[in-house]
């Protein structure tokens, strides 16, 4: 297996921590890349339903190690919470490593992601998860960030926080004039955080190179998807980080050449949760049909996602971006039942049709997605689902292949997994 990238080619929540699971049987090591606690991935295995945010989704086999690597933005808090409510349900957390120089998101951070929400109002705002994800990375890109191996240290984080609460309380006056912050409390509470974190913190890079150089198998666990990322997504309705496979060189410490295999999660329709464009967004009963049986509600707030027909100029992008070698189309359960099924192939933009994903928000508005349509199948319960996992591609209903068809043609790569339900079972693996 080598190294493989497994990422999210639209807007986030397209299935990865079930994808992430399924190839986490063969791999030795799963690391986190970039992203922090905006992330919600979902496991689910038998009647078992697990949602991690910071922590990768590897954790739930314990004979695997697990690294959240320098990219991700990390809250101390959150990931106490996490490991605390894991260990509650029976795990053990002896296979965590966390790199000394992924940045901390502070609770100034939070309070920020909050108040510039607020001020750009509500036609502007973003729709972030109000986690802190961008004002922590605009810190770490600023050069004002707190990294883990501060915390480990009062001295350290002492003199950081000296030099850095002067500044974000200036920040925070500006907006509100009234919220203090107290280098003291802070001192407290972060060194406590780093006093309980720092059993499990290291220098990843050294780590994963030593692992990969020796021949072991590692997954690389994306977060959000390729819209979602700061430069190639729906700037500035994306959140701060790399999400495309590139972020894997830098969120790990390691080289292009150690990034073996870049495997895209798909879902078989769009969604998206928070502001910004969706150009085949359904506002109507379709639209309703994803939501509800989707059950298309944001992993981390809770708040309904957006629903569209599948966008192929979206994943297109998402494939170049990523160089993908493979895609795995997951919720097509989803669209069982429906009369028929769009695909928009291409964008008509001032009375031409363009394949290319507009960087320019102002253009995009002007497209309009040209839609193929495709014949449905029947619905299948859950039952039936798991059998025809089990009996392979083949058992698949006919309009059912001709779609997936339609889909690996349109984007020039093989598709290698199509999931048919949440569970580790309902899975047709076709590696
Ligand atoms: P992620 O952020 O990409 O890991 O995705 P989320 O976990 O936020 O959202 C995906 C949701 O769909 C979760 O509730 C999964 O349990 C569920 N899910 C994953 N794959 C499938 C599938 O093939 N069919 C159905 N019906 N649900 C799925
Ligand atoms: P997973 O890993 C879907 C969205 C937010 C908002 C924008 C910016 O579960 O796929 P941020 O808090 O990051 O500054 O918010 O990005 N967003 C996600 N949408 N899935 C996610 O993660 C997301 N993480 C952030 O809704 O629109
Ligand atoms: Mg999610």
């Amino acid at each position: 297996m080598g190294t493989t990238a497994i990422v999210g080619t639209q807007w986030g929540d397209e299935g990865k921590g079930k994808i992430t699971d399924v190839y986490a049987e063969d791999a030795d090591i799963i690391a986190r890349f970039q992203g922090g606690n905006n992330a919600g991935h979902t496991i689910v295995v038998k009647d078992e339903v697990y949602k991690f945010h910071l922590l990768p989704s590897g954790i739930i086999r314990p004979e695997k190690t697990v690294v959240i690597g320098n990219g991700v933005v990390i809250d101390p808090e959150v990931l106490l919470k996490e490991l605390g409510d894991i260990e509650a349900r029976g795990f053990k957390v002896n296979n965590l490593l966390i790199s000394d120089r992924a940045h901390v998101i502070m609770s100034y951070h939070k309070l920020l992601d909050g108040l510039q929400e607020q001020s750009l109002g509500e036609a502007k705002k973003i729709g972030t998860t109000k986690r802190g994800i961008g004002p922590t990375y605009g810190d770490k890109i600023g050069r004002y960030g707190i990294r883990i191996h501060d915390l480990i240290d009062e001295k350290d984080l002492s003199e950081r926080l000296d030099a850095l609460v002067p500044l974000r309380q200036r920040m925070i006056f500006a907006y509100d004039g009234e919220s203090k912050i107290s280098k003291e409390e802070l001192l407290d509470k972060y060194t406590e955080y780093g006093r309980k974190l720092s059993k499990y913190v290291t220098d990843t890079s050294v780590f994963l190179n030593k692992a990969i150089d020796e021949g072991k198998n590692v997954l690389f666990e994306g977060a959000q998807g390729a819209m979602l990322d700061v430069d190639f997504g729906t700037y500035p309705y994306t959140t701060s980080s790399h999400t495309v496979s590139g972020g894997v060189c830098i969120g790990l410490g390691i080289g292009p050449k150690k990034v073996h295999r870049v495997i895209g999660v798909v879902k078989a329709y769009t969604t998206r949760v928070g502001g910004g464009p969706l150009p085949t967004e359904l506002t109507d009963e379709i639209g309703e049909h994803l939501l509800n049986k989707g059950g298309e509600y944001g992993t981390t707030t809770g708040r309904p996602r957006r629903c569209g027909w599948l966008d192929l100029v979206v994943v297109r992008h998402a494939v170049r971006l990523n160089s993908l070698d493979a895609v795995v189309i997951t919720k097509i359960d989803v669209l069982n039942g429906l009369k028929n099924i769009k695909v928009c192939r291409a964008y008509e933009l001032d009375g031409k049709e363009t394949v290319n994903f507009p960087s320019n928000l102002k253009v995009l508005a002007r497209c309009k997605p040209v839609y193929d349509e495709l014949a449905s199948w029947d619905d299948f319960s859950k039952e039936e689902g798991l059998k025809m996992a089990e009996e392979g591609y083949d058992a698949l209903p006919n309009e059912m292949k001709v779609y997936l068809k339609y889909i690996e043609k349109n984007l020039g790569v093989p598709i290698e997994m199509v999931s048919l339900g949440p569970g580790r079972g309902e899975t047709v693996d076709l590696r």
